[in-house]
């Protein structure tokens, strides 16, 4: 009698990048609870890695993760990963029968879009497994639905955001652009930070259009590939909200700018502090200076732009 070795599931890797808005600009809640935006955003090289393997019939999704703040990740529905493979199931037919691993690179809750970036590779992870022949605009719809921040991590590089962030034009870049990061133990959430941005701007509220004509010197240091001139040129409106849910983080920020930081700010939400970087050698400096002055629970030095969501071989 003869044993035939039983075949492998079949299995594939997608990594998906994390980002910072080099512009954020917010305008007054909508009634769909959501507000207008005007944003830059750049993948960075600090990567989600979702592999999705083929289950049997029936088993439904599972999640597993691994990495820094695992354990602080949702495994059940609540994740975007499995949000994002039922509603990839459903638009093609099929049922959604997959085990996620999600291999965490990018800190959790922390305002750079890790859970987005789950999504996005999980998309592409199931788009591919599953053999679906959609398009990229077809999954670029889908992921708008699971997420603002989703269909730039399907995208990467560096891009402009409008609408919810999820209506995007590729932007011009020239070279790459040094990044540290400090990030929290403790993440701080999305719509808290939005909520506190509403009363901040009073009733009056804020401008209702965003607009990026206050962004032609940042869009023009990118082309140019200039750090220095880039630093002056971030910006972000939901700093102040983060801010003030988190007052600590304005040592954070100082901390970077005495290291010379060529620009200091929250990235997105929050609580994640970014700092752009002379060089290699210079961000790995303005880690030590936080490291050393106790201001962030743990650092990391990158670089942007990074490709989009990937299939790897
Ligand atoms: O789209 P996403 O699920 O990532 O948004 C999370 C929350 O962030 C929303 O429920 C909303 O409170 C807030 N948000 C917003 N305006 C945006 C994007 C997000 O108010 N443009």
């Amino acid at each position: 009698m003869t044993h035939l070795a039983a075949a492998p599931s079949p299995s594939v890797r997608v990594r998906a990048p994390g980002k910072v808005n080099l512009s954020l600009r917010v305008g007054a809640r909508q009634a769909d609870g959501y507000h207008p935006l005007s944003t830059i955003f750049q993948a960075v090289a600090l990567y989600e890695e979702v592999t999705a393997t083929q289950v049997p019939e029936g088993a439904g999704v599972t999640i597993t993760v691994d990495g820094p703040q695992a354990e602080l990740v949702p495994v059940d529905g609540t994740n975007l990963a499995w949000r994002a493979a039922e509603a990839l199931a459903t638009q093609v037919g099929v049922a959604p029968d997959v085990a996620l691993h999600l291999a965490k690179g990018v800190p959790v809750a922390g305002g750079m879009a890790g859970g987005s970036a789950d999504a996005a590779a999980t998309l592409v992870a199931c788009d591919a497994l599953w053999q679906t022949g959609l398009s990229r605009d077809d999954l670029a719809t889908l992921a708008a639905d699971l997420g603002s921040d989703v269909p730039f991590a399907l995208l990467g590089h560096t891009a402009v955001g409008t609408g919810r962030g999820h209506l995007l034009t590729p932007a011009m870049t020239r070279g790459e652009f040094h990044w540290v990061f400090a990030a929290q133990a403790e993440g701080l959430s999305t719509p808290a930070v939005y909520g506190r941005f509403d009363e901040l701007a009073g009733p009056d509220g804020a401008a209702d259009e965003p607009g990026l004509d206050e962004d032609t010197g940042l869009m023009q240091a990118l082309r140019a590939g200039d750090a220095h001139a880039l630093g002056p040129a971030l910006h972000n409106d939901l700093e102040a909200a983060a801010l003030s849910l988190r007052p600590e983080l304005e040592r954070t920020i100082a901390v970077a700018r005495e290291a010379g930081a060529l620009g200091a700010f929250v990235s997105g939400s929050g609580p994640t502090v970014a700092a752009l970087a002379r060089s290699r050698q210079h961000a790995l400096a303005v880690a030590a200076s936080w490291t050393a002055e106790g201001v962030a629970d743990s650092v990391w030095c990158t670089s942007g732009p990074a490709h989009g969501a990937r299939l790897l071989p």
